[in-house]
């Protein structure tokens, strides 16, 4: 069991596909994933897009129409609580694309793969709200030229979003938590390394992870009911 945590301690808080899971998206690489059913060549690298556009647009299109049948679980609204709640300072990192952490009241957040209701022009480079389909023909809000958007997502071969930021607070957190991911993808999977020693480090997953062996402390589970307790467990001052 770790130490107690200063009140004014930074907590950094890694999220991914997992934490979603229970809220009715699919995880990519569970034998249910979304990677059984779609090559990641196919639909998640710039290749695929200058190669297939029509088909990526499709996939992100279909993804960002789930959105509208989904809400945050319970895990979404714990992590948003301990936000309001702590003394100090909570950073959640999210490699979800997905906006339910901020529905469920997150505001300290950094989506560092994207995000689905975000369009990025090829043309002006401006990121601009989007909530429909994207298609062949869709109109750049900012520079008005049709047939240059593209999803707002970081696919696989370019460069996660606000890494100067992430690696800033990973190394003056007093605590680091991943929470849903299978620790597959770096740089994200690499967090736990970069932290400075005597951080307390925790993993909330299902199951062990490619990296469970990098923290101290690993909690398995799901996450509806991992996440909850253990927010309670550090919003809960002792004795
Ligand atoms: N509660 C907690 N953990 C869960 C739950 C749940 N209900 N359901 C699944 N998990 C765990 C799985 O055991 C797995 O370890 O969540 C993890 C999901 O792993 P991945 O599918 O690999 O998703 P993630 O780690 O977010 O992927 C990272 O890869 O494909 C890219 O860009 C994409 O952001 C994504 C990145």
């Amino acid at each position: 069991m770790n130490s107690p945590v200063e009140p004014d301690a930074l907590i950094v808080i890694l999220t991914g596909a997992g934490v979603s899971a229970e809220s009715g998206l699919r995880t990519f690489r569970a034998a249910d994933g979304l990677w059984e059913d779609h090559r990641i060549e196919d639909v998640a690298t710039p290749e695929a897009f200058v190669r297939d556009s029509r088909l990526v647009q499709r996939f992100y299109n279909e993804r960002r129409r789930q959105l509208r049948q989904v809400a945050p679980n319970a895990a979404h609204h714990a992590l948003a609580r301990l936000e309001r709640e702590w003394s100090g300072e909570v950073l959640l990192v999210t490699q979800n694309v997905d906006d339910l952490h901020e529905r469920a009241g997150s505001q300290n957040l950094i989506h560092m793969h994207g995000e689905l209701l975000k369009a990025r022009c090829l043309r002006c480079g401006q990121i601009c709200a989007w909530e429909t389909d994207i298609l062949e023909d869709s109109q750049c809000p900012s520079c008005s030229r049709p047939s240059c958007l593209r999803p707002h997502i970081v696919w696989f071969g370019e460069m996660p979003l606000k890494l100067n930021r992430i690696s800033a607070a990973l190394a003056r957190c007093s605590v680091f938590a991943a929470i849903g991911t299978s620790g597959n993808v770096y740089p994200a999977a690499g967090f736990v390394s970069m932290v400075a020693p005597g951080t307390q480090t925790i993993e909330l997953n299902l199951d062990a992870s490619m990296v469970s062996s990098a923290f101290r402390e690993c909690i398995q589970g799901r996450a509806t009911d991992a996440v909850p307790a253990w927010v309670e467990r550090l919003l809960t001052p002792l004795g």
